[in-house]
């Protein structure tokens, strides 16, 4: 499939959008200082928090973000267990589905949970981090999937 190309510099801090890539979802979200806080305190959480899987990012997207600018986060938005599209919920408070939610992603089919790295909770159907596909940045502002 061909590359597909998105502007980001107008998508405000806590949102995301959604790109279609080789026929899946892809999400480009937008973290803010508070939600990068976070990352780092949810390891214990997680079932591969240093994202040894290498299987689900690309080399340059191995770190505490999991991406390459830390604001900007990438995911192919297919959940590693049976394929639903979790639902980004960015609200940093309780949630009915987990009193201590951080903000993250939930998938509705049998209730996997992800950080806002797309990290996996530990004790989910999931198997596996969202994937990251590869990207790279055109400019400052533009991101190119593929
Ligand atoms: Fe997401 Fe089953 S498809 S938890």
């Amino acid at each position: 499939g061909a590359p597909v190309t998105t502007d980001v510099s107008a998508l405000p801090e806590g949102q995301q959008l959604t790109l279609k890539w080789r026929g899946q979802p892809v999400y480009v979200s937008h973290r803010s200082k508070a939600m990068l806080d976070i990352l780092p305190t949810m390891d214990g959480l997680l079932l591969d928090p240093k994202s040894d899987n290498t299987d689900q990012q690309p080399e340059y997207a191995k770190n505490e973000y999991r991406s390459i600018k830390p604001e900007y986060m990438v995911l192919v938005a297919v959940c590693t267990h049976l394929g639903c599209a979790p639902e980004f919920i960015p609200e940093l408070k309780p949630q009915p589905f987990d009193p201590e939610w951080k903000g993250g992603y939930f998938c509705p089919c049998h209730k996997s949970r992800y950080d806002l790295a797309g990290r996996v909770y530990s004790g989910m159907p999931a198997p596996a981090n969202l994937p990251v596909p590869p990207y790279h940045f055109e400019n400052d502002a533009t991101i190119v999937i593929g």
